[in-house]
């Protein structure tokens, strides 16, 4: 790790510079926060499950068309991925009733909501990620409108997929965060998924059992935690490398 700059931090994962310009690495850690950080913790491996399970992910999308930030895993906790600009937007995706939503407006958690619904909140810690609509998005010039055509389509289309890619494992996709970014290839720009989708980022209930596969189990204090991102794995089709 020392080899490389760092040159960026989170609560989840680490960025250094790649080998190329233009590329990046990603490794992910195994220190867990909820909160925003005013709960934290460690899941044994969730890194290295996170890094594969995200590979896993990001390489069905790019077989369907999503253009995506990923371009290789490197090792059990670093994957190469492209440098993008990103967009200061968590975009989540609700098809199931659960935490932030079932408090604030009440909807009992595990309703199956009417239609798929998108929110936005800004990406930014001091302010607590507050929810905000589109229009602020575009009035104070965080993506324009044409920017926020592309995230829409790409989100219900990644929805669609890794909703019918869950259900044939036995897991129901509740809610899951996307980030995107801006991809500049000359002058050419493209907006790409970016982040990482895995249990942290999503809500996965066993499909028979509602049981929770997810980083809920550390934010609620379920237990067997580093147990369910396995699970999560073993039905993906994929498990750490010994
Ligand atoms: O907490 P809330 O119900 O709003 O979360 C909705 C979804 O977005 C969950 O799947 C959660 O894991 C994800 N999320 C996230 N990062 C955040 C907030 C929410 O990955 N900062």
């Amino acid at each position: 790790m020392a080899r490389r700059r760092q040159l960026y931090e989170g609560k989840a994962k680490i960025l250094f510079e790649g080998p190329e310009p233009g590329t990046l690495v990603q490794y992910f850690k195994d220190d867990a926060t909820a909160g925003n950080g005013a709960k934290k913790g460690v899941i044994t491996g969730k890194g290295v499950l996170n890094n594969r399970i995200s590979e896993h992910l990001m390489l069905r999308l790019h077989e369907i068309g999503i253009p995506t930030h990923f371009v290789r895993r490197l090792n059990m906790r670093e994957q190469l991925i492209r440098e993008v600009e990103i967009i200061p937007l968590e975009v989540v995706v609700r098809n199931v009733s659960a935490g932030s939503l079932a408090t604030r407006l009440g909807i009992p958690e595990g309703t199956r909501l009417p239609r798929s619904i998108i929110e936005y909140y800004y990406k930014n810690d001091s302010l607590n990620d507050p929810m905000v609509a589109e229009e602020h998005i575009t009035a104070f010039g965080w993506a324009g409108t044409a920017d926020m055509d592309d995230i829409v389509s790409l989100t219900l289309r990644v929805n669609d997929f890794l909703s019918g890619l869950f259900l044939g494992v036995g897991i129901t996709l509740v809610d899951f965060k996307l980030e995107f970014g801006r991809l500049w290839e000359n002058d050419d720009m493209r907006i790409v998924l970016a982040d990482e989708i895995s249990p942290d980022n999503c809500r996965l209930w066993d499909a028979k059992t509602s049981e929770k596969l997810d980083k809920d189990r550390f934010r609620r204090d379920l237990g067997r935690v580093e147990e369910a991102y396995q699970e999560v794995a073993k039905r993906l089709g994929i498990l750490p490398e010994a």
